[in-house]
């Protein structure tokens, strides 16, 4: 019996972060209202410029704010520990998604359909971490740095 419950937990664990097909989509859905679905998030971040190469100040300081207010949960690996890891995620997500996911969390787990299938494979909230939109876009350069670590040479 026991052994039962810790395979179910395991398969839960590393269920988070894989591919979202096998999860069931039973849960019905809550209609987005009127409010437009885009694979940009729901936010206040429109579009963001991209630094090619990029700006090392800004990845210093996205560091930083990595290590400070992300570190516990987020891995730059592909590991998850609380939620996924970010190895791949500015390949798989906009660059405006990950800054509205990141400034304002709490709708994106609400209203946007792929932080809302997150939620439902990590079974945990991501709090709020109170960020301003600059100190976003400086993680979110750190992200692309990191990418280009771990997936590139
Ligand atoms: C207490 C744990 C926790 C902290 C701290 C945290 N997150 Fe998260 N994060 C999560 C969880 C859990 C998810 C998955 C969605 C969910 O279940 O809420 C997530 C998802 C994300 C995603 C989407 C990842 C993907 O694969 O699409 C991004 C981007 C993200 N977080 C950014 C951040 C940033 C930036 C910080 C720091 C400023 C941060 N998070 C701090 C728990 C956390």
């Amino acid at each position: 019996m026991k052994q039962i419950i810790l395979f179910a937990l395991t398969v839960v664990f590393f269920g988070c972060g894989g591919s979202p097909s096998d999860s069931t989509p039973s849960e019905k859905a809550k209609p987005a209202a009127k409010k437009e679905v885009s694979d940009k998030g729901i936010g206040e971040t429109k579009h963001v410029e991209l630094n090619n190469p990029l700006n090392p100040e800004m990845v210093t300081r996205g560091e930083a704010i990595y290590q400070m207010k992300c570190a516990a949960c987020h891995k730059l690996t592909d590991k998850r520990v609380v939620g996924p890891g970010w190895a791949g995620v500015t390949t798989k997500r906009k660059p405006e998604w990950i800054m509205n996911m990141t400034t304002n969390v709490e709708v994106m787990l609400s209203e946007d359909p792929a932080a809302r299938e997150l939620l439902k494979e990590c079974l945990v909230r991501m709090p709020n971490q109170n960020m301003s939109t600059e100190d976003a876009r400086d993680v979110l350069e750190f992200m692309y740095d990191n990418d280009a670590k771990v997936g590139g040479e």
